[in-house]
């Protein structure tokens, strides 16, 4: 750290009339200037004769002119520039230390809660930005198939820029297998450094280590040449040990994620696998659903519903006889009654597993009509939930267009033509609007090229 100039501390600490009074007591005269020799203070018949050096630190800050008489003085101004400056030490540490616990405190506060990876990125860059002077950073993640760093968030970065990094290979990559923390302030006389798209002059690398392991590394760097400090380490390395442990947590809860939709979809697969004609069709439910879905904007928590509604959606079926829900020909009405209580049976299936309940909506009502003509309780327009909605349109698409043992599926032409009479009646209109400006839409356009022209 820099201490103050001379100057500056003569006028923090109103030193001007006092160093005067001295010179008239002691009988003499002085010169003051600063290091580049800039005259702060003189007195009448003042001569250069002996220089008496101001330092603080061993540095000189100043020079106070005259006979030995003066020396004192040089003293004083020496030890005041000391105490200040020892006194800004003190004060730049508490507030080094009270950024840290702030920081410390607010990523506790955000980061215990997310359990997802990209998000706890996204966090630890907004902190690192808000306590560490840098100008790029990058969340790199090992993948443990590869051996090689993936970049899972960064602030400020061209698109072209570095994706993986092998183990070993630059600075991240040593880092990776050093597991230590580094600072290097200039990158450039680096061996390591790997020139990127993103400039940089300075850098600091952490690795992402919980407990023994290391999960990534963090690199955050300046395109300007700064001076990164031991303090500064201190606080990375441990916004890094925090944003490990909220790695590995939310590492832990997408496996524990994926397993049970897992689970789920093979329970709604064995169910499936009864009727052997459907072949699939929960899989291509759920996936035109969520086409659907990010068409129309629906927010996370929504899509999570959403997918576990059009996977669950004939769960019900489990509780229809194989005499019926198998039969080939043409059902009676009795027997279409019968085929008609899978949604109330499906909604009584899931309703005591806590994990599944926000699909009910979307497996009870997911036959109901826009015009209040469906079943099982004749909702009408955005009296059905969204997810019905959606899974409504998934589902009628997808029957219209498979084979059935009794007659063949529909050409794509002819189940759009349907979607589009029934709009309105059947579906909501902009559930279909939304189907037909999905992603799905591109895999139907590769496969029939003359579908563009009909939409
Ligand atoms: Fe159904």
């Amino acid at each position: 750290m820099m201490p103050d100039s001379l100057s500056k501390l003569i006028k923090k600490r109103a030193l001007a009339p006092i160093l005067r009074r001295l010179v008239i007591d002691l009988e003499t005269s002085i010169i003051i200037e600063d290091d580049e020799g800039k005259l702060l203070i003189a007195t009448d018949g003042a001569e250069r004769l002996i220089q008496h050096p101001v330092t603080v630190a061993g540095q000189v800050i100043g020079s106070v002119y005259g006979n030995e008489k003066v020396a004192p003085i040089a003293s004083l101004l020496t030890s005041l520039a000391e105490s200040e400056a020892e006194k800004r030490a003190l004060v730049s540490e508490t507030l080094n230390k009270y950024k840290e616990i702030t920081l410390l405190y607010d990523m506790v506060e955000k980061v215990s809660s997310c359990l997802d990876t990209k998000e706890v990125a996204r966090l630890v860059i907004e902190e690192a930005r808000r306590v560490i002077t840098l100008s790029s950073v990058s969340v790199l993640l090992l993948n443990k198939e590869t051996d090689a760093l993936e970049l899972i968030g960064g602030y400020d970065h061209e698109t072209e820029a570095v994706t993986s990094v092998s183990r070993g290979v630059g600075i991240a990559g040593s880092v990776l297998v050093s597991g230590r923390a580094e600072i290097i302030n200039d990158v450039h006389s680096d061996p390591r450094f790997v020139e990127g798209a993103v400039s940089i002059s300075s850098l600091m690398c952490a690795p992402l280590k919980a407990k023994d392991n290391i999960a990534g590394v963090i690199e955050l760097g300046n395109d300007q040449p700064v001076t990164y400090t031991a303090e500064d380490l201190k606080l990375f390395t441990t916004l890094a040990s925090l944003a490990a442990v909220a790695i590995e947590n939310a590492g832990l809860y997408e496996q524990l994620k994926d397993a049970f939709y897992t689970t789920v979809y093979t329970l709604a697969e064995t169910i499936e696998k009864r009727d052997p004609y459907t072949g699939n069709h929960t899989k291509r439910v759920m996936e035109y659903s969520l086409a659907i879905g990010k068409t129309l904007g629906l927010s996370k928590e929504e899509m999570a519903r959403l997918q576990l509604g059009a996977v669950l959606h004939d769960i019900g079926k489990i509780g229809i006889r194989d005499n019926v829900l198998l039969k080939e020909s043409a059902l009676t009405d009795d027997e279409f009654d019968q085929i008609k209580k899978h949604p109330v049976y499906g909604e009584e299936i899931i309703r005591n597993l806590s994990q599944l309940k926000s699909a009910i909506p979307g497996v009870k009502h997911h036959h109901e009509k826009f015009n209040g003509k469906g079943y099982p309780d004749g909702l009408k327009g955005e009296e059905i939930d969204i997810t019905a909605r959606i899974i409504a349109v998934a589902d009628s698409f997808d029957a219209m267009t498979t084979n059935r043992p009794y007659r063949s599926g529909l050409t794509l032409e002819v189940a759009f033509d349907e979607l589009r009479k029934y709009s309105g009646s059947q579906f909501d209109p902009e559930i279909v609007e939304a189907f037909f400006a999905s992603d799905v839409m591109e895999a139907f356009f590769t496969a029939n090229s003359r579908l563009k022209i009909i939409l």
